[in-house]
């Protein structure tokens, strides 16, 4: 799949996104190394904090799907100007699970709302010296 057409689904899953409070409207498109794709958005909640990332969602999809281990690369679209839409910190920790376990430096294109921006990075780039499971590997 191009890189276009990756965040053309994260962008339509976007639209569906439940942000009554913030307004910001984020979705998110999981690819597996098989060519397979997976989405989620944004679910905000009464009580704040209990607000789920739109990462979150599509890495629990993909978990569901396909396996967090074969998770290649994944799209994010969040907000409504030319500003790129990069995963929280949260979702990078999140994302770094998914690639220590597929033993990739996952892809991460990060789109801007309005359909001007792309940027590109790896997870390497966003949590360097990141703490995984490769961590706890000596306790074994
Ligand atoms: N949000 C995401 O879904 N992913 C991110 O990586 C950044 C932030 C959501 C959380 C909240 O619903 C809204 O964007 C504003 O922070």
């Amino acid at each position: 799949m191009t890189d276009e057409a990756l965040i053309a689904l994260a962008r339509a899953a976007a639209a569906k996104a439940y942000a009554p409070y913030s307004k910001f409207h984020v979705g998110c498109a999981v690819e597996s190394v098989d060519g397979e794709v997976v989405t989620g958005a944004n679910m905000e909640n009464a009580c704040y904090r209990l607000g789920v990332c739109a990462e979150q969602s599509a890495l629990t999809a993909a978990q569901h799907r396909f396996g967090l281990d074969k998770v290649a690369r994944i799209a994010v679209v969040g907000g409504g100007g030319d500003v790129v839409c990069t995963p929280c910190g949260g979702c990078r920790q999140a994302i770094l699970e998914a690639a220590q376990l597929s033993g990739r430096d996952v892809e991460i294109l990060c789109g801007s709302g309005d359909g001007s921006a792309i940027e590109r990075h790896t997870i390497g780039e966003l949590i360097p010296f990141g703490f995984g499971p490769a961590n706890l590997k000596a306790i074994d």
